[in-house]
C-alpha cells in the first residue's frame, strides 16, 4: 500500500462533480474550493477538499507553491493522432479555393493518408502517436482516444490498432483505441467483394480476441458511407458487444440519426445538423461531440454547442487531431475558441472536455476529482479559473499528474 499523499495547496481547485451529464451548465453550479488539497493512493483520489482539513488524513504532503489552479486531467474523445505523412499541400489548395474535387483528384484527401500510413511501419506510427500524445500532454491532456481509419484493409487496420496499443504501453498517456475501417471505401478494394461485410466478419473477431479495441466508428456521408450500408455493419458490432460510436452530420445530415438508432455512445462533428437533428440527439442518451478543430482546419461553421445544449443534449469537446481536417491539435485553444464562437460559459466548456469527454468514451473513472477516481490532474499558473479560458490555449498547465504520478512539470 503506498501511503496517502496530500497535495497542494491550490489557490482554486474544481473538481467538476456534481454536475449534471446534460444540458446548459452557467458558471454558478461550478464547485471551486478555496485553497484545496487532494489526497492520493495507489494512482487513485483518495479525498479532495480544504488542503488544511485533509493534512490529519495524509502521510506525507507534496507542497505547492504560488498561485494554481487545479483541474480533472482532460479528455481529448476523439483523434486520428495514428497516421503517416502529412497534408500541407491540402490545407494550402483549400485556403487557395480549389474544391474537395480538384484537390481529390491531385492525389489529396483521405486517401493520401491512406497512402502514406500504409507505407509506414508500425513503428514509425507508434512514434507518430508518442510524440502526438506528448504535444497533447504539455496542454493537459491524460486521456485521449485514437482512431485507425488510415489502413482501410484488415491488415493495415490490424497495424494501425497494434500501433495504438503499442504506443499506449509507452506512454504514461492512456489512449483509447477505436476501429475506423468505415472511414471511407478503400479505392483499391475489389469490386467483387462488399467491404464492410468483410470486415465485420473477418477484422471484428481479431479485434476481440486481440483486446485490440472495444469501439467501432463509422464515417456516415456522401464520400463515405450511407446509412443503409452502415445498418448491418453496427449491427453485426453491437451484436458482438462494441460500443458504437459516428461521424455525423459533418457537411450532411443522417448520421445523427443512426447514432441515435443504435444508441451509439457519441456522435461527433454535427457541423450540419438542423434543429431537428439536435432535437432527436436531445432526446436521446447519445453525447455530441463537438470538433472545433475541424471547423478551424477547413474553415467551416462550428457545431452548433449552444443549440444542443441548449435544447438538454450533453456536449463533450474533442480535437479531432489529424492530419487532414484538423492539423492543430489543441484542444484547450479549440475548446476556448469554441466557446468564445458559440457562448459557451467556463462551466460548458471544461466539463466538455472532463466530466462531460469522460462519458462520451464511456470511461467513467476519469473527468472528475472525486474518491475513487484516477488521480489524474492538471495545474495551471494561475489564481483564477476563468483565465483557462481566456487565454485560448496560450496559458499551459505548469504540472500534470496521471494516476497520481507527476508526468509532466
Ligand atoms: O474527423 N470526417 C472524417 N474524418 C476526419 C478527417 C480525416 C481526414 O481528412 O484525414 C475528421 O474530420
Ligand atoms: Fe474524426
Amino acid at each position: 500500500m503506498s501511503k496517502p499523499l496530500l497535495i497542494g495547496p491550490f489557490t482554486q481547485l474544481l473538481p467538476m462533480s456534481g454536475l449534471p451529464l446534460k444540458g446548459a451548465l452557467s458558471d454558478e453550479r461550478l464547485i471551486i474550493v478555496e485553497d484545496g488539497g487532494i489526497i492520493v493512493s495507489e494512482g487513485k483520489i483518495k479525498a479532495v477538499g480544504v488542503f488544511e482539513d485533509l493534512k490529519p488524513d495524509a502521510t506525507d504532503i507534496q507542497y505547492i507553491e504560488g498561485n494554481h489552479v487545479c483541474l480533472p486531467g482532460f479528455v481529448d474523445a476523439h483523434t486520428h493522432i495514428c497516421f503517416g505523412g502529412s497534408r500541407a499541400r491540402d490545407y494550402a489548395y483549400r485556403n487557395s479555393g480549389k474544391t474537395y474535387l480538384e484537390i481529390a483528384k491531385a492525389g489529396g484527401g483521405i486517401w493520401d493518408t491512406v497512402t502514406q500510413t500504409r507505407k509506414a511501419s508500425q513503428k514509425n506510427l507508434v512514434e507518430g502517436i508518442v510524440a502526438r500524445s506528448k504535444a497533447h500532454l504539455q496542454n493537459g491532456t491524460t486521456t485521449i482516444e485514437v482512431k485507425s481509419g488510415y489502413g482501410l484493409s484488415i491488415d493495415e487496420e490490424l497495424k494501425m490498432l497494434r500501433a495504438i496499443q503499442e504506443a499506449d504501453k509507452k506512454i504514461k498517456i492512456d489512449l483509447i483505441s477505436t476501429c475506423l475501417a468505415a472511414h471511407m471505401k478503400p479505392k483499391d478494394w475489389p469490386e467483387d467483394k462488399n467491404y464492410l461485410e468483410t470486415i465485420a466478419s473477418q477484422l471484428f473477431p481479431i479485434l476481440k480476441s486481440g483486446g485490440l479495441t472495444n469501439r467501432i466508428d463509422a464515417f456516415i456521408e456522401e464520400n463515405a458511407f450511407s446509412a443503409k450500408e452502415i445498418g448491418p455493419y453496427f449491427q453485426k458490432a453491437k451484436a458482438m458487444g462494441f460500443d458504437i460510436t459516428v461521424h455525423a452530420d459533418q457537411f450532411t445530415t443522417g448520421g445523427s440519426k443512426v447514432a441515435v438508432a443504435f444508441n451509439a455512445i457519441s456522435a461527433d462533428h454535427l457541423e450540419a445538423s438542423t434543429e431537428k437533428e439536435i432535437q432527436l440527439l436531445a432526446k436521446s442518451d447519445v453525447i455530441p461531440i463537438a470538433l472545433p478543430g475541424a471547423s478551424l482546419g477547413l474553415g467551416c461553421d462550428f457545431t452548433p454547442a449552444r443549440r444542443l445544449l441548449d435544447a438538454g443534449s450533453a456536449l463533450a469537446i474533442a480535437s479531432d487531431h489529424n492530419p487532414g481536417s484538423a492539423p492543430m491539435g489543441n484542444l484547450l485553444a479549440q475548446a476556448s475558441i469554441l466557446g468564445t464562437f458559440e457562448k459557451l460559459s467556463n462551466a460548458e466548456v471544461l466539463a466538455g472536455i472532463t466530466s462531460r469527454a469522460g462519458a462520451a468514451l464511456n470511461v467513467l473513472d476519469r473527468g472528475t476529482l472525486e474518491a475513487y477516481k484516477l488521480a489524474d490532474f492538471v495545474v495551471f499558473p494561475t489564481n483564477n479559473y476563468q483565465e483557462i479560458t481566456y487565454h485560448q490555449g496560450q496559458l499551459r498547465p505548469n504540472m500534470v499528474w496521471k494516476k497520481g504520478e507527476k508526468i509532466y512539470e
